[in-house]
């Protein structure tokens, strides 16, 4: 596995990939690899001759910084999975590379509102800052394809809007949630969890598969969200929100028409998940 921090490296080799007419596909993460990530890595393989995967935690997107100081580092376990996955080339750029001297860190990219809304509410500029790396990334790699996870549903919603909204050469692949056997959404945070908050964190996973079940049987939005809300508060978590939306445009969905998706946010003692499941077959 190719392992390099400076753009000049990356752009050589990139350029003799693209000569030899190999696709290139792209897997952005910062870090803290697991099974998810993998699993990104494995459908780039599938679907593309050349997968560069990216780790670089952006300070762009960290609204507090000491989130941002707290973030998990494993840069040798991640170099270790990735090359036991295959992975081609591994970019782990310094912040000068990505955002070098002059560069606008103020720029205000135009998502559609998509990135006020749910997440967007309680992380003001949150995905400003994910639209602003990963915008970098591509000009940089030019990727036929990104891969994104299904678990971010609302990241990966607003990069989709990202590339319509530059005409960036680029498709979005948005791959499914890899779950725990007892289905708790892999995520770099559940290191986080204590074996008891991790037992009780599966209810966000239950209340997705009953919101599933009651749209399935055509039970009204509103009262799936309230029971959905009761569920998660009574297993001790802090919801924050549980809503069914329009998968495309992140709105509370009204109609049980539309392409809905369960999203959802909760505290399980000091640590905040995300979660959520796509209701129709
Ligand atoms: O999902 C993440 O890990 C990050 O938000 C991303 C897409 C790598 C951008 O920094």
């Amino acid at each position: 596995m190719f392992i390099f921090k400076n753009n000049k490296d990356l752009l050589l080799l990139l350029d003799s990939v693209r000569k030899n007419k190999q696709t290139i596909g792209f897997v952005p993460t910062m870090g803290a690899l697991h099974e998810g990530h993998l699993s990104l890595v494995a459908s780039a393989k599938k679907q593309t001759d050349f997968v560069v995967t990216s780790i670089f935690v952006n300070p762009t997107q960290f609204n507090d910084p000491t989130d941002l100081l707290k973030y998990p580092r494993t840069l040798e376990n991640d170099i270790r999975l990735l090359a036991q996955a295959d992975n081609h080339l591994l970019f782990t750029p310094s912040g000068d590379q990505i955002y070098p001297k002059g560069f606008n860190k103020n720029r205000v990219f135009h998502l559609n509102g998509l990135d006020r809304l749910l997440e967007g509410e309680f992380r003001p500029g949150h995905f400003n800052g994910v639209a602003m790396v990963v915008h970098r990334f591509l000009e940089l790699i030019q990727p036929d394809k990104i891969f994104m996870g299904q678990k971010d549903y609302q990241q990966a919603t607003i990069i989709r809007q990202l590339i319509q909204s530059e005409k960036l050469p680029t498709q979005l692949v948005m791959c499914p949630i890899v779950r725990s056997q007892k289905g708790l959404a892999l995520s770099s945070r559940n290191t986080r969890l204590s074996p008891q908050w991790k037992r009780k964190a599966l209810v966000l996973h239950q209340s997705l598969r009953f919101a599933k079940a009651a749209i399935l049987q055509k039970t009204p939005i509103q009262q799936i969200e309230e029971e959905a809300i009761e569920k998660i508060k009574s297993a001790g978590l802090n919801p924050e929100y549980f809503t069914i939306i329009n998968g495309s445009t992140l709105k509370k969905a009204k109609d049980l028409r539309e392409n809905l998706v369960a999203v959802t946010a909760a505290w399980a003692g000091d640590v905040r998940l995300i979660d959520n499941m796509l209701l129709l077959p």
